[in-house]
């Protein structure tokens, strides 16, 4: 038995959705006249399918009327969907998800239950808000048994139904067997992968898909603010041969090839041409606010990547660096990530660089003459001479051999293995 709070777009999906499945699902709305309208079939938001679901599924494993304790009492989870609006200062008012966590816990029972937030909360927010906010509401009850889950969603709306009843993830973030059992069982009759993590985890993920939205969308605000300020730019059609590019399609290197952490972007074109459309953009008065940010991640990160090291590896101990070319399968190493961390490195003290590429130790030689390192003809030989090994290009080489690898202290700055 499952009782989902909140009956958004969210919650109403989600009861629906358990309910078809044929869970005994029961929904609550602190709103009067939400939950009447639904008793009379009317979903109070325009969404396909589910005033067909509801009517399907309304007294038959979807209950509106059923008494809140009564509910509570018997269910073995129970999803918080309730809303998380912005606050003054930006951040997530949590007084809705807090003040329905306490109405749950109002109602005592020897059953174990599962607290599922499903509602969209910035990450540690079960670690650092919910638990201790249970854990003291809980001081003085000796029989209740609470487990915590964290399961964003990932529905959009106007395909709500669609997109929960065939899901192309789900996400559990959870820390203990019994929780985890729970909602095993709840998500077995979904046919979609199921990927459970820690909770962090979880509240990560979801923002990490949205903030990627919202920043390409700003992306693709600020490069139309560029255009205009240049001119005579036909900002439609370049973008809808933007597009075009096969690589949105997947084939033959995706787009997701690029959205992944690593130790920044190189290369010829991309550094460059970065830097010269916020120079030409400024000088016709408008300055690309999120580029000129790209351009200073782009530095940061590796700098950030070296400092992590502070005090993990002795300066005189042989640091290996696998792959200096900007890319795998080729042997560009023009602004190359792998300089500028060789040189970080040398900065902070370390003496004994080694570094293996499979095929540009040379170009990497005559392009930076002047940086102290030793150079290696194997990946064999650099494993035999260093314990730390810093990955800088995905060649395909080292994920073929990475068992030579395992012992080592592996940086994955590629993020390849
Ligand atoms: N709308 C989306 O597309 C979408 C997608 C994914 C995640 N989310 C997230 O899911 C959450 C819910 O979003 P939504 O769009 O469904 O919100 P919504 O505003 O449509 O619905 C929230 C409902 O919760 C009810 N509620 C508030 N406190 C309650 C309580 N104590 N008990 C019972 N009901 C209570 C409200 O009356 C309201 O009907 C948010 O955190 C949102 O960020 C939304």
């Amino acid at each position: 038995m499952i009782s989902v709070l909140g009956l958004g777009f969210v919650g109403l999906t989600t009861g629906l959705g358990f309910a078809k499945k044929g869970f005994r699902t029961y929904g609550f709305d602190i709103s009067e006249e939400r939950l009447s309208s639904l008793k009379n079939f009317n979903v109070p938001f325009h969404e396909p399918y589910l005033p067909e679901v509801l009517k399907e599924t309304h007294n038959k494993t979807f209950f509106l009327d059923t008494p809140f304790e009564e509910a509570i009492r018997n269910s073995e989870a129970v999803f918080l969907c309730v809303g998380t609006p912005e606050k003054e200062d930006g951040s997530a008012d949590l007084k809705y998800l807090l003040a329905a966590i306490e109405q749950v816990l109002d109602v005592d029972t020897p059953k174990f239950q599962v607290l599922v937030t499903k509602s969209t909360v910035p990450p540690s927010t079960v670690s650092n808000e919910v638990i201790p906010f249970v854990k003291e509401k809980l001081k003085s009850s000796k029989q209740r048994k609470v487990g915590f889950a964290s399961n964003p969603e990932f529905l959009r709306e106007g395909f709500c139904w669609e997109d929960f009843i065939n899901p192309d993830r789900i996400v559990i973030g959870v820390e203990d067997d019994h929780s985890r059992e729970v909602l095993d069982k709840i998500y077995k009759p979904f046919n979609a992968p199921v990927h459970y993590v820690n909770y962090n985890t979880s509240e990560f993920i979801k923002y990490l898909s949205n903030t990627m939205l919202s920043t390409m969308i700003s992306y693709s605000n600020e490069m139309s603010m560029v255009a205009g300020a240049i001119g005579s730019i036909d900002i439609k059609k370049s973008f809808r041969i933007l597009h075009e590019d096969k690589r949105w399609f997947g084939s033959p290197a995706s787009m997701k090839s690029y959205v992944y952490p690593g130790c920044g972007y190189g290369g010829y074109c991309l550094p460059k041409d970065t830097s010269a459309l916020v120079k030409i953009s400024e000088k016709n008065g408008f300055t690309p606010s999120m580029l000129v940010a790209n351009i200073n991640t782009n530095r940061v990160i590796k700098s950030h990547l070296v400092d992590n090291l502070d005090g993990k590896i002795g300066s005189d101990e042989p640091i290996g660096i696998l792959g200096l070319s900007f890319k795998p399968d080729s042997d560009d190493v023009r602004l190359t990530p792998a300089k500028d961390i060789i040189e970080l490195l040398i900065k902070k003290g370390f003496t004994n660089i080694y570094a293996y590429d499979p095929i540009s130790n040379n170009e990497f030689k005559k392009h930076y003459p002047a940086l102290s390192l030793k150079y290696l003809d194997s990946l064999e030989d650099i494993v035999d001479k260093c314990d730390h090994l810093f990955l800088l290009t995905a060649w395909s080489e080292f994920r073929e051999k990475k068992d030579l690898l395992k012992s080592k202290s592996l940086y994955d700055y590629r993020y390849a293995l």
